[in-house]
């Protein structure tokens, strides 16, 4: 049931108001001892020519209904406070009859691309690449439940002069199987040497340009190299996506657009937006604002030039509703340009572009720098929060049937909610040992909860009940908590902020823990069916929300 919108029908026969009115008057008293919602009577004081206090005093005793325990006037205000078991009982049944469907938005609001993880073929995938990954994954779930259709894209970084550089790099100091046994970190191993003995030798880099050349003119070996680069790296990404539970909908990197830039070059033209600077071509964006560069002054194009023929084929491939880059904050003015020159092109639908930036992870205050090989890091990073996990189920529950299953799915359960569950945009330090607790604000943490609240049902087996009212101070706070759900998978695909579903998940954790702590559970009295379905609806909830998070809820830990 929803209670407020009961509130506003009580109301309705009493006021001279349409109902959206109404209900935009309804407040949320800040504290408990006001009610769950309060109507400010003084609103209508003028129109009657009565003094507030009493206009509340007269409305009170015509608002009485079951779905509130108790509507009372104070002072200027009517409040009214929720019927607890009623609320209990409708929640309940809500969620056992939608089970995972507890939430979903039954629509069809459109196409929403997120442009996600995006790593640069032949470079270690950065910390930054893991969280836009994470972050993307979890808004792609979230989307889908609030009624979009998610198209998660991997914009590879896989095309640029750089490519040239590499192959001459790979003639010259490189080798088939060292490249086979440990792609990423060899071939950039390389490239990182070219740069070096490039300042020496400047030739180096005049082959460099030659063979991207050759690249770009479909030149079969340059082509060949340039083809085994991106899928041993692939390869490797894959790896890293398989661990984390992530797929993509499409692998349409830069490369893909390379030959698609030319007609938007020449849209820009005709509408006249392109003018000359110190021999590049760049689209003027005012006095305030740096000029957005199309075609360097070598006549190459750039990485903006690329997003613009993307975020085209997109819009005709998509027709989108919106589309988020979920990419670092470093690259805010990138994505501000991206938006402004579309929209000079005449594109409203570039008013649906949303960058969604985040934050850095450093450890131990420092940022981390690629040069160290991340992938490496982060490859080793989820095998140790995998052991960790495996100690903790050893010493908790060592007869537990599939410990290796389990501890994967915790150790790397708890990265991606250590990586969820602040604001995206703050930084944060990473420290293994706290992000795998199962106690404190951690993802075993929620994942135990629920592990604990299955291992319930299979102790009790199946026992139902007629009524689900529950009148204990405890199982309130739960059910008004799990009655939140919809509303928070809304707030969090508004703000595109996976940690909203993350905290929510902490809070329900912690309120049902509180429950179990006071409650006699399996007590064979009369509300028995009505507690077990309690626990029910928060192992619902708390998997679903897990889900969203795109962490695997183990049902026993
Ligand atoms: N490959 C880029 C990088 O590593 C990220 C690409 C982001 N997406 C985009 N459409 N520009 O910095």
């Amino acid at each position: 049931m929803d209670f407020k919108q009961k509130v506003v029908e009580l109301l309705k026969p009493e006021l001279d108001l349409p109902v959206e009115k109404i209900a935009a008057l309804i407040e949320r008293p800040k504290n408990d001892s006001m009610g769950d919602y309060a109507f400010p009577a003084f609103i209508l004081a003028k129109q009657l020519k009565k003094n507030p206090a009493m206009i509340a005093s007269e409305l009170a005793p015509k608002l009485q209904d079951e779905a509130f325990s108790k509507v009372e006037a104070v002072g200027p205000y009517v409040n009214f406070f929720i019927n607890h078991e009623m609320l209990v009982a409708d929640t309940l049944k809500t969620v056992l009859t939608e089970k995972g469907d507890y939430g979903q938005v039954h629509a069809s609001l459109g196409n929403v691309p997120i442009d996600m993880s995006s790593p640069n073929i032949a470079k270690p995938m950065s910390m930054g690449h893991l969280r836009s990954t994470v972050i993307g994954n979890s808004l792609s779930k979230i989307y889908a439940k609030v009624g979009y259709k998610p198209i998660k894209i991997n914009y590879l970084g896989d095309y640029g002069t750089q490519f040239g550089k590499l192959i001459v790099a790979y003639k010259k100091w490189g080798n088939e199987d060292d490249v086979k046994k440990d792609p990423i970190n060899n071939l950039f191993k390389y490239y990182v040497r070219f740069h070096q003995e490039a300042e020496e030798n400047p030739e180096l880099d005049d082959e460099g340009r030659l063979w991207f050349k050759k690249l770009e003119e479909g030149d079969p070996e340059a082509t060949e190299l340039w083809q085994w680069f991106r899928s041993v790296s692939l390869e490797e990404f894959k790896r890293i996506y398989d661990e984390l539970g992530v797929t993509f909908d499409s692998y349409n990197g830069e490369a893909f657009f390379n030959d698609k830039m030319d007609p938007v070059i020449q849209e820009l033209k005709d509408k006249h937006l392109l003018t000359e600077s110190r021999g590049a071509q760049v689209v003027e964006l005012g006095e305030d604002e740096n000029p957005a560069l199309i075609v360097k002054s070598d006549g190459t194009s750039i990485y903006l030039t690329r997003d613009l023929a993307a975020a085209e084929w997109r819009m005709n491939e998509y027709n989108f509703k919106k589309i988020l880059y979920v990419v670092g904050n470093e690259q805010a003015e990138h994505f501000k340009q991206l938006k402004k020159v579309l929209k000079k092109m005449g594109h409203d639908w570039a008013d649906d572009i949303y960058h969604v930036p985040f934050g850095l992870i450093t450890q131990g205050g420092k940022k981390l720098s690629t040069r160290k090989g991340n992938v490496v890091f982060l490859d080793q990073v989820l095998k140790e929060a995998v052991s960790l996990a495996k100690e903790q189920i050893e010493t908790k529950n060592p007869s537990l049937a599939n410990k290796d299953q389990v501890a994967h799915d915790v150790g790397v359960g708890a990265v991606i909610f250590h990586d969820l569950k602040n604001d995206r945009l703050d930084n944060f330090d990473f420290d293994l040992a706290e992000v795998v607790r199962f106690e404190g604000d951690t993802g075993p943490y929620v994942q135990y909860t629920n592990a604990r609240a299955q291992s319930i049902l299979r102790k009790v087996g199946d026992v139902t009940s007629d009524s689900l009212a529950l009148s204990d101070e405890w199982a309130f706070s739960v059910a008004k908590e799990i009655s939140y759900f919809p509303q928070v998978v809304e707030k969090a695909a508004e703000r595109f902020e996976p940690s909203v579903i993350a905290k929510y998940a902490l809070s329900l954790a912690k309120k049902f823990n509180k429950y179990y702590a006071n409650v006699r559970i399996l007590d064979e009295d009369d509300q028995l069916g009505a507690r077990i379905a309690l626990v029910k609806a928060v192992s619902i909830v708390l998997t679903e929300a897990l889900d969203l998070l795109g962490v695997k809820a183990p049902s026993e830990m």
